[in-house]
């Protein structure tokens, strides 16, 4: 039996006979079929078993530390003529690394040797430049899909762009997925760091080839600080973290393995879930600790998968900042969300717990270790948190000079036969259609027409969310009537800071009000689920110039 992706994606099948590779039947989420049956999709056999993660031994590994970017000099750029600028070089390479004590070297792809790759430390006030440079083969670790748009066999194999995720920058140092570039070559960056402190993160942002450059490992933290932020006295240092989670599939020779359909002429599968979680880049890593606060950096950077944090201790995660920096107040939260390309910004505190280990959960799989231990440090001392973070003004509605309807959908195409992932019912390379003025306040109000939650991010903006509202389907459906069918429901406070991707959750419109300010030119829209946004869920918007 062979399926296009499209079938595939209905779910045309059963499952496979003999399930190798339980944990990822299981991981996959069943898709909506037209008569309103759900089924699993239907995955190739890998060619060769998989590992089962839980029969390895855990916590043998130290977690690793991903290392700092150091400039390698300063030069001009035509953003600031006659100012020369610090200069870094993240050169994109195939390595070996293990993932596991027990498992042999695994082929990755990452900046400088690294996955996740070096640590970008940026302040308020302070533009630097980034080299991109390509050295990686020709050939890709993992399977291109030449049906998808970007992808087509004509284009280079491996073709690569940087994008930092939640970055305010200008149209050309954005990582637009149409410019990515073969090995060989190289693009300079600017990034004016002209925007508040918060986690950010970079990535691959190919056209067509996304889900797989990140999968490679094309992935790292971005960290950006400003004075107000440090004034707080928040844990620092060596007490302070990146912990950047993604899931994997790996091969019993120790390879990556990315899940195919079972076509060969079309392997794009609707969401790649894995069933080895890694920290940092190791699996199952413990890290030790001294008896005091931390500042974990949380950052998704998984295909599909989303977590759902918890500690062994029962103590809470005290959460200060989401995606786009600092909320109001600390929160205190026992669970932790995040989907794909969200970020949460928490503090753990281990003071008390010396000589006990603390495991972070998911839900309640031990991905991370914590060994507390005294090392007689005499900044073991945890000072106090403080009470207020930092203020965020709400964005008026009433401002507001547009509310954009956009919807969030799976369709067939005109065949009868296509499934899609589109935007507002546009693919890649129709016409711009979102083109908000520079400096105006806007409403985007996403109606998810899936069964799914897709989180959603907006490049160069940072935004809030105003509520989720149910409303009418069938509505939709039939006369394109947007029917609210109950009242909206706010953001929970984690939720109510700055945000640059947004759950959009199934049966809901999300409303998001967004304040365009930035430079004019093009950038992207998308679903972060990274299989979405290489197949189609994926729209350019324009930033038009004020009068
Ligand atoms: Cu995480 Cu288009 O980005
Ligand atoms: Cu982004
Ligand atoms: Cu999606």
């Amino acid at each position: 039996m062979s399926f296009s992706r499209r079938r595939f994606l209905l779910g045309a099948g059963g499952l496979l006979a003999a399930p190798l590779f339980p944990e990822l039947l299981r991981a996959a989420p069943a898709m909506p079929m037209a008569d309103g049956r759900r089924m699993a999709p239907q995955l190739a056999e890998p060619n060769q078993p998989l590992v089962n993660p839980a029969t390895l031994p855990r916590f043998v590994d130290t977690l690793p530390l991903p290392p700092v970017a150091r400039p390698i000099g300063q030069r001009e750029h035509p953003a600031h003529p006659g100012r020369r600028l610090p200069l870094y070089r993240m050169e994109m390479r195939a390595f070996q690394a293990r993932l596991h004590r027990d498992l042999p070297p695994t082929t990755l792809w990452g900046y400088q040797g690294s996955s996740p790759g070096p640590t970008l430390e940026a302040k308020r006030g302070e533009p630097f430049l980034i080299e991109w440079a390509n050295a990686l083969p020709t050939h890709h670790l993992l399977p291109i899909d030449h049906g998808i748009h970007g992808a087509e066999k004509d284009r280079p194999d491996v073709r690569t762009v940087a994008h930092v995720h939640g970055a305010r920058v200008g149209p050309n140092d954005d990582g637009w997925p149409e410019d990515a570039f073969a090995p060989g070559h190289s693009l300079l960056y600017h990034y004016p760091n002209a925007q508040d402190a918060a986690t950010l993160w970079y990535h691959d942002h190919a056209m067509g080839i996304t889900r797989l450059n990140i999968y490679a490992g094309l992935y790292g933290a971005y960290l950006l600080r400003d004075p107000e932020e440090q004034a707080l006295a928040l844990p620092d240092g060596e007490h302070e973290l990146p912990l950047i989670l993604c899931d994997r599939l790996i091969a019993r020779d120790g390879q990556l393995y990315y899940p195919v359909s079972d076509d060969p002429a079309a392997p794009w599968v609707s969401e790649a879930y894995g069933n080895a979680t890694l920290c940092n880049g190791k699996l199952y890593p413990f890290m030790e600790v001294e008896p005091r606060r931390y500042r974990l950096r949380l950052i998704n950077a998984a295909n599909a998968r989303h977590y759902e944090l918890s500690l062994s201790s029962r103590r809470p995660f005290v959460q200060i900042g989401s995606d786009q920096g600092l909320l109001p107040a600390p929160l205190e939260r026992m669970r932790v969300e995040l989907y794909p390309a969200e970020r949460a910004d928490v503090v753990v505190d281990f003071s008390g717990l010396d000589g006990q280990t603390v495991e972070l959960r998911q839900p309640s799989e031990p991905l991370l270790q914590f060994r507390v231990r005294n090392r007689g440090d005499k900044n073991a001392v945890s000072v106090a948190m403080p009470t207020a973070l930092r203020a965020v003004p709400r964005i008026d509605p009433a401002s507001a000079t547009r509310e954009r309807i956009l919807t969030v959908g799976e369709m067939d195409d005109a065949n009868g036969n296509a499934m899609m992932m589109t935007l507002g019912g546009h693919h890649w390379s129709d016409p711009i259609t979102e083109d908000p003025l520079q400096d105006s306040v806007e409403i985007w109000s996403l109606v998810n027409l899936t069964g799914d939650a897709h989180p959603i991010h907006l490049h160069l903006v940072r935004f809030q969310i105003l509520e989720r509202r149910p409303y009418d389907l069938f509505a939709w459906n039939e006369r394109k009537e947007l029917k609210y069918t109950g009242p909206g429901q706010p953001p929970p406070p984690h939720e109510a800071g700055w945000k640059d991707t947004v759950r959009a959750d199934p049966d809901m419109v999300t409303r998001i009000i967004v304040r365009f300010e930035g430079e004019p030119g093009k950038y992207v829209w998308h679903c972060h689920l990274l299989e979405h946004e290489d197949n189609e869920m994926m729209r350019p918007f324009k930033l038009l110039p004020k009068g």
